[in-house]
């Protein structure tokens, strides 16, 4: 038999809501087993919250007083409410969920433009019911061709199946696909994207957000070579309206974006069985500088709710009994409705201290391979340690 950590302290936070309790908040650690970057270690810390009779309005004036606070520590006062914007909205304009607003150049919606254009790749990626997107880089004019060559290659490198730039220096128009796509189309993009004669156009298309995807990546790239990204400056925003699933292409089912004790929006729950892309989560993340630095929810509080969407995620009754039976069995005790959110407290101390990596806030943080280095574990047990676990190694 083993211990599972399935969202915990998750479960049991939501628990003391249903006892009773209306407020909980502790400083937690966490174990997470997942791909390790450098904002991310097996091992950290959180400052977790749960309130009942919660409403996301609620949550999220606590956490905003609380992070002016924090940030006061530092002599930085920021104004509040923060502006929220909607997970499309982001994924659109940004090309992430946790956009970085310190450097500007948001993306622009260039479908319309190349719509009706001669140039097939565009029209075909619109017609097909994906997007055209652009990113103007202001001065950018002035390029070389071997440094838009390197962006073309960059984005290659990224993944993007193509990269197109445009200007019109002195009102002559350039780009890397003026024949293909005729001068109208171009001056018509440069246009719809605000583009100065100065500024250099980026273009690129793809299915649902991949465009923005890649346009997003390059647009923090530039910013950082430009100097944009100042550790001392602290731009926050909420992240909301996320979807509640999504689409594991390799698991081929659904697994939900935030957790599966997270509310569906009310006006989409009569969609959770014909239209589950589109059903959006009553979710929302805290970003700070491109980090998500805390995320939350309005969760469930009906068991037969809870149970359909078990279910959608493709989690049996059995299991669900199984794995969650405690959960449900508290559920039908008259649960309060309750909402909370939890702090990433490694990626907050690290964003104030001007660090990279959370690896640089923590006493003894473990390398992307999660080893440490100085304890020199994981290490070999000998085979009496194993027998006595009943483990035998293939
Ligand atoms: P979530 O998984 O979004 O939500 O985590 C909340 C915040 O914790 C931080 N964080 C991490 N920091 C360092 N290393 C990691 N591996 C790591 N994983 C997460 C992030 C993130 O925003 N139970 C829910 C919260 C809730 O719904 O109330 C949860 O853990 O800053």
């Amino acid at each position: 038999e083993f211990f599972a950590l399935p969202q915990s302290p998750q479960l049991f936070k939501q628990i003391l809501m249903v006892s009773g309790m209306d407020r909980y908040f502790q400083i937690c650690k966490c174990f997470r087993d997942e791909d390790l970057r450098a904002d991310r270690q097996p091992e950290f810390t959180q400052v977790d919250v749960e309130i009942s009779f919660a409403t996301r309005d609620l949550v999220c004036g606590i956490v905003e007083g609380a992070m002016r606070r924090v940030l006061k520590t530092i002599g930085r006062e920021i104004e509040a409410p923060f502006r929220r914007m909607p997970y499309d909205e982001a994924m659109a304009r940004y090309g992430s969920d946790k956009p970085d607003l310190r450097c500007g150049m948001p993306i622009h919606e260039l479908s319309d433009v190349f719509q009706q254009s001669s140039f097939g790749v565009f029209r075909d990626a619109v017609d097909s019911g994906g997007a055209v997107r652009g990113l103007v880089v202001e001065g950018g004019a002035r390029a070389s061709r071997r440094e838009l060559d390197q962006l073309v290659e960059q984005a290659k490198q990224l993944g993007g199946s193509g990269l197109v730039w445009a200007r019109r220096p002195a009102g002559a128009v350039q780009s890397s696909v003026l024949k293909a796509a005729g001068e109208q189309s171009i001056h018509a993009a440069l246009d719809a994207a605000g583009a100065g004669e100065a500024d250099l156009l980026l273009v690129a298309s793809g299915a649902g957000f991949a465009a923005s995807e890649l346009l997003g990546q390059l647009r923090l790239s530039i910013a950082k070579e430009r100097g944009l990204l100042r550790s001392d400056a602290f731009e926050l925003l909420w992240v909301v309206d996320f979807p509640l699933f999504e689409w594991k292409e390799e698991d081929g089912r659904f697994t939900s974006m935030h957790h599966p004790f997270t509310s569906p929006a009310d006006e989409d729950i009569d969609r959770l069985d014909s239209d589950q892309r589109s059903v959006r989560a009553k979710a929302y993340d805290l970003v700070m500088n491109g980090s998500e630095i805390a995320g939350g929810s309005i969760r469930i509080h009906r068991q037969d709710l809870q149970r359909r969407i078990f279910r959608l995620l493709g989690i049996s009754d059995e299991e669900a009994r199984a794995r969650f039976g405690f959960f449900l069995d508290a559920l039908a005790y008259g649960t309060p409705p309750h909402g909370g959110i939890a702090f990433g407290l490694d990626r907050i101390v690290a964003l104030l201290a001007g660090e990279s990596s959370i690896r640089d806030v923590m006493a003894f943080p473990k390398t992307a391979q999660a080893v440490d280095l100085m304890a020199g574990a994981p290490s070999p047990v000998d085979l009496r340690q194993l027998r006595e676990l009943h483990i035998k190694l293939g």
